[in-house]
C-alpha cells in the first residue's frame, strides 16, 4: 500500500486528481469507478477546474458508480446518481450515456446487479476506481461482515452507516435501508483503486484498513492485498497510523 498524507482536504483532491487524469491520459476509453459522500467532492471540483480551465476531456471516459441507495429516484436529491450529476457530470463534456451508475428502482435487482457486472466487463474492466472509507471501515456500502469475494449485490446498511448518513436527509427515518453496490470482490478486480479519506472521525477506520488484519470486520483491509492501492488521507485522518507514510 502506498500512503500519502496531505495537509488539507483541497491537497488530497489535488492528489488524487493528478493520478486520475494521470490514468484517463494512458486508455483512448479510460474507465474510472467513481465514489459519493463528502469525502471525494475536493477530487470532483480539482476536475471540474481542470476540464474548464485546462481543457481535461471526458468525451471518452467511461464511469461506474460503486453504489446507490435502493427506493430513491435518480431525481431525489440524495439519490447517487443525482449526487454525481450535480457535483461532476453535469460540469464535464462525459456523455451521460457513458456514466453509471446502479439503478435503485430495479424491478429485478439481482438481474440488474448481474447486468452492472458485465457491463463493467463489457467495457474491459475499471482501469482505476476511486473510494472513500466509512467510519465502519466500509467500502461502497460492504459493510463489515461482507464476503470479501462478493460481486455486485444488495445489501442492508447498518444502524452505524444509517446514522452517520443521516444528516444529509430531514429526518433519520428517511434513510434507506438498502442499498446496491459493488462487491469487494468488483473493487479488487479494479486495475488500480485510490482510496480518499479526510476528517479525525476516519483515523480508526484508516488504522485498521492499513495496519489491522485482513478480515471482513473491516471491509477497507482488503485492498492491503490489491496490486495496485494509493491512500490519500489528510493529516487528521492520519493520526492512529504507525507505518511509515510518504508526505
Ligand atoms: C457512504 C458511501 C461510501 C462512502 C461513505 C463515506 O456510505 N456509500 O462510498 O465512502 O459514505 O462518506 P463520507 O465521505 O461522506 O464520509
Amino acid at each position: 500500500m502506498r500512503i500519502i498524507v496531505v495537509p488539507d482536504k483541497e491537497a488530497m483532491g489535488k492528489r488524487a486528481a493528478d493520478l486520475v487524469q494521470a490514468e484517463m491520459e494512458k486508455h483512448a476509453n479510460p474507465v474510472i469507478g467513481l465514489a459519493t459522500g463528502s469525502t471525494p467532492l475536493p477530487l470532483y471540483q480539482e476536475l471540474v477546474r481542470r476540464h474548464k480551465e485546462e481543457g481535461l476531456d471526458f468525451s471518452t471516459t467511461i464511469t461506474f458508480n460503486l453504489d446507490e441507495y435502493v427506493g430513491l429516484t435518480p431525481d431525489h436529491d440524495q439519490s447517487y446518481r443525482y449526487f454525481m450529476d450535480q457535483n461532476l457530470f453535469n460540469h464535464l463534456n462525459i456523455v451521460k450515456k457513458n456514466t453509471h451508475v446502479p439503478d435503485g428502482l430495479a424491478e429485478d435487482i439481482e438481474a440488474f446487479c448481474e447486468e452492472y457486472e458485465s457491463m463493467i466487463d463489457d467495457c474491459g474492466g475499471i482501469d482505476m476506481q476511486v473510494l472513500g472509507i466509512g467510519s465502519n471501515g466500509h467500502i461502497g456500502f460492504n459493510e463489515p461482515g461482507s464476503s470479501l469475494g462478493s460481486l455486485t449485490r444488495i445489501k442492508t446498511l447498518t444502524d452505524e452507516t444509517i446514522n452517520d448518513n443521516a444528516r444529509f436527509f430531514d429526518k433519520r427515518e428517511d434513510v434507506p435501508t438498502l442499498a446496491i453496490t459493488m462487491g469487494i470482490g468488483t473493487i479488487l478486480h479494479a486495475r488500480k483503486c485510490i482510496l480518499l479519506a479526510s476528517g479525525a472521525n476516519k483515523a480508526a477506520a484508516i488504522k485498521a484498513a492499513c495496519e489491522g488484519p485482513v478480515t471482513a470486520m473491516c471491509p477497507a483491509s482488503i485492498l492491503q492485498i490489491h496490486r495496485y492501492e494509493t491512500l490519500i488521507v489528510t493529516e487528521d485522518a492520519a493520526t492512529e497510523l504507525t507505518i511509515r507514510v510518504e508526505r
